[in-house]
């Protein structure tokens, strides 16, 4: 039988234009990095040009750590608020609308310093963190969704590929000599309109969700052309046997509000997973390192800090093509496993470097060395898994308030890191990575005893997997399987 696990056209083009949501997201996380000093200078001269007088240092330092940081408040909001859209508007028309708020944003950002404004910079930053937000719900559900079962982990890995690429480019952008400078800095942060613009273009092409379009709008026909399309098979009868089985176990559950999704027991496990493994992507510390890797490596006594930042962009980048190609065999379990067990490595390692610094020289070496084992490890796992694992483990009603949850517990935990660090830095000094190792081997025992493996798996036979856990079991069903099942849960 034709699993329908090739890649298709229909399917690369769906998958490609969603995860430029994903672009924008790792863009504005990377942007604001380079470009510190020649921004502060800005908001310097227009304090001066208001009031007559400068900017005191504290004034300075509160206006620039907001900037920062309400792009995550806006992630919070954004993520929380996935639920909202989702099933109202479809998949796709959602992805669609929010690049509204893209557009708004790369208005007030870029025009902020013509309008001697860094009242507008600040919620132009909020702006973008909503439709981040929206866009870290958006772009793994729908991928989970128009995906085959064995390519789940794979294309969802490239939620996280755009991610990085993301950060990537603002990196570049942001030297000095391309538009990290006086005059250009304004594009810099506008240029989110490019990519806005081109996914308005490319949307309208691709499909909408066959899951959504079957179980939520009963949309039977049009589902099974969409699916066809996807799979570029003739015959989908299988593949909609499946998705029905889903729909016909969500008639007894209906749409699961989040209050829901707290209340039954159903759900409280794969809910705890969602959650942890979050926070065990963000309480990792890797923020630390993409917000303030240049001053990281400043105080490790690295002569040219912001290629060493681009370095540790590109390592991130490169495994996150590692990650890609192995995801679907050796799967989601082991590979989290071994990511958060080698971040936990390589922060030892950073605090014995940092902490000899003083006696060795050579050891700002060490520390570049451990700073790119650190963001390697993160993508084998604890970067992409994370995303598109939560649309895995929750079936199709309950999947938009998992999703909203999950979203919502991932950017606090990214506001808390990036607001706390340079404090707990300040205070802990070279140490300061011993508490990331200490979270991320708590993340790592965790993992170990409670996370199953999804690899290979249906919706549906997943969410059986939890029902039997959870005192409520039925056979399994899952025309789609080609793994065997059970052995590899921990459940
Ligand atoms: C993940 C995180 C994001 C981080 C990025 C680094 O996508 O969610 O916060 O900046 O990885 O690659």
């Amino acid at each position: 039988m034709d699993s329908g696990k090739k890649i298709t056209f229909p399917l690369l083009m769906s998958v490609g234009t969603a995860v430029i949501g994903s672009l924008q997201f790792g863009y504005n996380t990377g942007v604001i990095n380079a470009p510190q000093k020649i921004i502060e200078n800005f908001i310097n001269n227009t304090w001066f040009e208001r009031y007559q007088e400068p900017i005191t240092k504290s004034s300075l330092t509160a206006i620039w750590s907001i900037s920062v940081s309400i792009f995550s408040v806006g992630g919070i909001f954004g993520s929380f608020s996935v639920g909202l859209f989702v099933n109202r508007f479809g998949r796709k028309n959602s992805m669609l609308m929010v690049n509204i708020l893209a557009f708004i944003a790369s208005a007030l950002m870029g025009f902020s310093k013509m309008a001697s404004s860094w009242e507008m910079l600040i919620i132009g930053r909020f702006v973008v963190g909503l439709y981040s937000g929206l866009s870290t719900g958006f772009v793994p559900m729908y991928v989970g969704e128009v995906s085959p079962t064995d390519l789940r982990g794979a294309l969802g890995t490239l939620h996280q590929l755009g991610i990085v690429v993301g950060i990537l480019i603002a990196q570049v952008f942001g030297l000095e000599m391309i538009m990290g400078n006086d005059e250009l800095w304004p594009l810099l942060l506008g240029f989110i309109f490019i990519p806005a613009i081109i996914q308005c273009v490319l949307l309208p092409l691709c499909p909408e969700s066959p899951r959504y379009l079957l179980i939520n709008k009963n949309e039977e026909n049009k589902a099974k052309s969409v699916l066809k399309k996807l799979r570029g098979i003739p015959d989908v009868s299988y593949l909609m046997q499946e998705m029905k089985e889903e729909s016909r176990q969500m008639m007894r559950e209906k749409k699961v509000t989040i209050l829901e999704l707290f209340r039954s027991p159903l759900y409280r496990q794969p809910l705890i997973i969602a959650v942890i493994l979050q926070l065990s992507q963000q309480l990792s510390g890797i923020n630390a390192v993409f917000y303030y890797s240049t001053l990281i490596f400043e105080k490790a006594g690295v002569e040219q800090p912001v290629y060493a930042t681009i370095g540790a962009g590109v390592v991130n980048t490169a495994f996150t093509v590692v990650s890609l190609f192995v995801v679907e065999r050796a799967g989601r379990r082991s590979l989290h496993l071994l990511g958060l067990l080698g971040m936990a490595g390589a922060a030892i390692l950073l605090t014995i470097a940092l902490a000899l610094l003083d006696q060795l020289s050579w050891m700002s070496y060490v520390s570049i060395v451990a700073i790119f084992a650190f963001v390697a490890f993160f993508e084998i796992g604890p970067g992409p898994i994370p995303w598109f694992i939560v649309a895995e483990l929750f079936s199709q009603g309950p999947r938009p308030s998992a999703i909203a949850v999950a979203g919502f517990s991932n950017w606090t935990a990214n506001f808390i890191v990036g607001m706390c660090f340079q404090y707990v830095q300040e205070l802990c000094g070279p140490y300061v990575f011993i508490i990331f190792a200490v979270l991320l081997l708590f993340f790592f025992i965790f993992t170990y005893f409670k996370v199953p493996e999804t690899k290979g798996r249906t919706f549906d036979d997943i969410a059986a997997g939890f029902r039997q856990t959870s005192g409520g079991g039925r056979e399994k069903h899952n025309p789609e399987e080609h793994h065997s099942l059970g052995a590899d849960s921990q459940l």
